[in-house]
């Protein structure tokens, strides 16, 4: 592997061998000593234009867990604000010797031009671009599904004959749209349910059933049951009447989590609008994994920057000399 740009371009071979990889990340958290010498000498910088509290804290702890030296880079407070361009940015990062860039922009496809433009030998790894994807949290997100489903016999499996609805502000959501490509390729069926004003247009193109009543997709008895944030930021109209109006239709209230089968599992990404798409008893019930796909996050983002940054690496590059 050289970049994790996408999911809807990564194979079905790659994203179980990340899976599988986080599983033996996960093994070696649960020891006393957390840290492996893997990445011993290589520089993985975290290249945040905008912000991000769990996605930049667990790749930072996913390098230092591997030993590689971790420089944290965000736009607000450096050269960004006075108008440097991602270019310069990046020729200045290379000359500083990073091995692996970690970005998150606004500008969906950034990552990409970063990895395309030849201003860089580094490998890119996608920390959400815009509206357009965030890799590594569908990845996440998957693994947490298969754990929850199969346990210690995880390893090796898809998600085949497995339910996923994710709930909510699917226009805005990158997480959305990774979640989509990774769960289908996988074999999962997913089905996304929000209000008409927060589907995109494209929607039909993506291998996903629609709805818009969400106790009839409960009904469903989904296995994960996904919401996503109001993203607010993004919204330069009003989408929906009010939040009152928004939690009464589309949250995650008591009645619903009660009408979910007993073995759902309820996840969020996070940052929670608690109280807006997802009630606090949802958040903070048993069978909500939000904290799991944080403890998860670690382990799949040390897997993307071990095949990234280890031996594979270079047999990528002498691929791509050819
Ligand atoms: C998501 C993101 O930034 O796209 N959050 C995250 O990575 N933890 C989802 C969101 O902001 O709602």
């Amino acid at each position: 592997m050289r970049h994790l740009l996408d999911t809807q371009t990564l194979s079905r071979t790659d994203a179980l061998r990340i899976l599988d990889v986080a599983e033996d990340m996960a093994d070696t958290q649960r020891r006393e000593v957390k840290k492996l010498p893997t990445l011993r000498g290589k520089t993985v910088v975290n290249l945040f234009f905008e912000d991000s509290t769990r996605t930049r804290i667990s790749f930072e702890a996913a390098a230092k867990r591997l030993s590689a030296d971790v420089i944290n880079f965000s736009a607000k407070g450096s050269s960004v604000s006075k108008g440097e361009s991602l270019q310069d940015t990046a020729q200045t990062l290379q000359a500083m010797g990073a091995d692996a860039v970690v970005i998150r922009h606004g500008a969906s496809g950034a990552p990409r031009t970063l990895a395309t433009s030849g201003w860089i030998t580094a490998g890119v790894v996608n920390a959400g671009d815009g509206t357009h994807e965030h890799p590594t949290q569908a990845l996440l997100d998957a693994f947490t599904i298969r754990k929850r489903a199969y346990g210690d016999d995880s390893r090796g499996r898809d998600l085949a004959g497995l339910t996923v609805t994710i709930v909510g502000d699917i226009l805005h959501s990158r997480v959305a749209r990774s979640n989509v490509w990774l769960l289908h390729a996988l074999g999962a069926r997913v089905t996304l349910v929000g209000p008409p004003t927060l589907i995109p247009q494209d929607v039909s193109a993506w291998p996903a059933t629609i709805r818009y009543d969400l106790d009839a997709a409960i009904a469903d008895g989904p296995d994960a049951l996904m919401m996503l944030r109001i993203q607010l930021e993004r919204m330069n109209a009003a989408y929906f009447p009010t939040e009152r109006e928004y939690a009464r239709s589309w949250g995650l209230d008591a009645a619903r989590l009660r009408a979910l089968p007993a073995d759902s599992i309820v996840m969020h990404p996070g940052p929670m609008n608690r109280g807006l798409e997802i009630s606090a008893a949802a958040a903070d019930s048993p069978r909500s994994t939000v904290l799991e796909q944080v403890t998860n996050g670690v382990s799949v983002r040390m897997a993307a920057l071990y095949l990234l940054l280890s031996g594979e690496r270079a047999e990528a590059e002498k691929e791509d000399a050819r």
